[in-house]
């Protein structure tokens, strides 16, 4: 691969929109023993490679709202792998499961890097951009980023000066002691990255991270994302209800049914990488693109009909 700068740059920064407040996040810090980062290589060219995490069999009710219900999947490491379904189909509780932070119901199999485990032992393995603005107000961009390091244990002067090495990648040099009041929607959706990536993990979890920018800052981010992602090879769960951010992003796409959600449809994505802007008007795309929406409006139509409309 070759040695891309990554550096946020004009090229990613024009249009963003400064009045723009996004979603911003919080990985779920726990304090754990530490966990060698690992080297993964991405999924194109590792193929046979063990999976990192299988779900199997796995059902979440609420009382009487059955979430999921047998739901299938196996990640491989250092895949990008997007979701897309119905709002209200279980896939902020699939990924509140593999936090930890939601035990589903018996009968579910779980297996990360191949042994059986329960969700709660996966608490503290996995780094978690949940779906809320989660930014703490009182805190600047630096002590936003390294909260996870530092519930952690490890020294704030430490986790300060890995943070600062890492905020010109993440375009934030400069405005590390910026509150986030004073920070574009799409630089609190950095800050909230940033977080996620410092908390080194087996696996990324990224819940809707650009679902309340505009359509150019988005678009913006997702080039950048793929370029982090391509430097630093970690394994990402994506949760999005974009088609074409799924598609330009994914190795795959998982479509999910409407609720109890379990998996319709897995996509591979087999669009070369890195990929350009102006692959979104390929034929390929267009292809993948309309058997994902086909498959997406057929569940979003079921999802319409049962909530009463
Ligand atoms: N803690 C909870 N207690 C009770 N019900 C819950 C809880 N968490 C989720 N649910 C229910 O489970 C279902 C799935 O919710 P979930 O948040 O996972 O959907 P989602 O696919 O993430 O939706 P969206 O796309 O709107 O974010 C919904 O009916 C929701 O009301
Ligand atoms: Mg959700």
């Amino acid at each position: 691969m070759t040695d891309m700068s990554i550096a946020w740059s004009e090229d990613y920064a024009w249009g963003l929109n400064p009045g723009a407040r996004g979603l911003a996040g919080l990985l779920r810090p726990v304090k754990t023993k530490a966990l060698a980062a690992p080297a993964v290589e991405p999924a194109w060219t590792a193929s046979g490679d063990k999976p990192l995490i299988e779900l199997r069999k796995v059902s979440k009710s609420f009382g009487p709202v059955m979430a999921l219900e047998n739901l299938e999947a196996t990640i491989l490491p250092g895949e990008l792998v997007t979701v897309v379904g119905p709002s209200g189909c279980g896939k902020s509780t699939l990924f509140n499961i593999l936090a930890g932070l939601e035990e589903p119901d018996p009968g579910n199999i779980l297996r990360f890097r191949g042994k059986s485990s329960t969700a709660s032992e996966l608490l503290g393995r996995i780094s978690f951009m949940p779906q809320r603005d989660l930014l703490l107000p009182w805190r600047n961009v630096i002590d936003n980023a390294i909260l996870a390091l530092e519930i952690e244990g490890m020294p704030r002067a430490q986790a300060r000066a890995e943070a600062l090495k890492m905020l010109p990648e993440f375009g934030l040099a400069g405005f590390e002691k910026q509150y986030p009041n004073q920070l574009s929607g799409g630089m609190r959706q950095r800050v909230a990255l940033m977080r996620t990536f410092l908390f080194k993990r087996d696996l990324m979890l990224l819940d809707e991270p650009f679902g309340a920018l505009d359509a150019l800052t988005r678009t913006m981010m997702q080039r950048w994302l793929l370029d982090v992602w391509q430097k630093h090879r970690r394994t990402v769960l994506f949760i999005t209800h974009d088609v074409d951010e799924a598609i330009f992003l994914g190795d795959r796409v998982l479509v999910m049914t409407a609720r109890p959600g379990k998996v319709k449809l897995e996509q591979k994505i087999d669009l070369p990488r890195p990929r350009k802007a102006d692959i979104v008007t390929s034929p390929e795309f267009i292809g993948l693109k309309k058997t994902l929406l086909d498959a997406i409006e057929e569940e979003s139509m079921k999802s319409f009909m049962t909530s009463g409309h």
